[in-house]
């Protein structure tokens, strides 16, 4: 066990050095990154896969702390498949794709990305379930996540029009304790219902 924890100190310093050897990234490097991200992501960051995420508009702050949180393996590392581009049906994950980005690359993304615009993703809810999600919402939720979750000054990402399958993994990673959480938002997470949590999740996809 102790052996295990120095190794581990041992390994997050390797990371840091790493980290702070970073480089700055031309404009063409982040013109060609982002081709990459575009694959999954969608152009500009709207996606239309409702496994992956629309990262566009998000503030560059939310983008880059999520991409450092990949890269220390701190955010569950999802296998993803990408859907499209010359790497289609070819399998990943955000931890080893951010694992591969220097610090000025990941800030050139983060800044890419706040410069585009959201757009929300079309997709079906259920109509009945729109009122009780959105009043918990306002309850427990609308405070840190300000207009429904659309606000990019939050540094939260987005809730309102983001894709349903994506947040409810989102959520089940929270209740698994695999991704850390807001030591206030924790107590409001943890409170709800299954019922809860599906109405909160067509609430958010109503907002189109
Ligand atoms: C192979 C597909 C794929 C590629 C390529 C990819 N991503 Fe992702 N990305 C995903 C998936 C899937 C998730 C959601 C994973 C999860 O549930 O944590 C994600 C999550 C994210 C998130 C967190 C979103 C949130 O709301 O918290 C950010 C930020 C992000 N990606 C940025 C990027 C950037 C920048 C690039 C290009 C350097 C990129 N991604 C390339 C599939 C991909
Ligand atoms: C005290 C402030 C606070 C409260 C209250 C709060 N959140 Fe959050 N939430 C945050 C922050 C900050 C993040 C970004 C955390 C991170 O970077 O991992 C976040 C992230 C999220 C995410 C992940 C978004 C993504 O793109 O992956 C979801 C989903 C979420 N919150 C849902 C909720 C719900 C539902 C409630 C109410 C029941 C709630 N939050 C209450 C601050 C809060």
């Amino acid at each position: 066990m102790v052996r295990n924890i120095s190794l581990g100190i041992l390994l997050v310093a390797a990371a840091m050095l790493v980290w702070l050897a970073g480089a700055n990234t031309s404009s063409a490097d982040v013109n060609k990154l982002v081709e990459g991200c575009a694959d999954c992501h969608g152009k500009d960051g709207v996606s239309t896969e409702p496994e992956i995420p629309t990262i566009a508009g998000f503030s560059a702050v939310y983008t880059i702390d999520s991409m450092v949180a990949y890269k220390a393996k701190e955010r569950p590392c999802v296998e993803t498949k990408y859907p499209d581009g010359p790497n289609k049906g070819k399998a990943t994950d955000m931890c080893k794709l951010a694992g591969e980005l220097s610090k000025g690359d990941i800030e050139a993304l983060g800044e890419h990305y706040e410069g585009k615009k959201f757009v929300p993703a079309k997709q079906k809810f259920d109509a009945a379930k729109v009122q009780q999600g959105e009043k918990i919402h306002s309850a427990s939720c609308e405070k840190c996540h300000e207009d429904g979750g659309t606000s990019a000054a939050d540094d939260a990402g987005f809730l309102a029009g983001q894709w349903m399958p994506y947040l409810k993994r989102t959520f089940e990673q929270y209740a698994a304790g695999k991704r850390s959480q807001p030591e206030k938002m924790k107590p409001k997470m943890d409170k709800l219902s299954k019922d809860d949590i599906d109405a909160l999740l067509n609430y958010y996809a109503s907002l189109q």
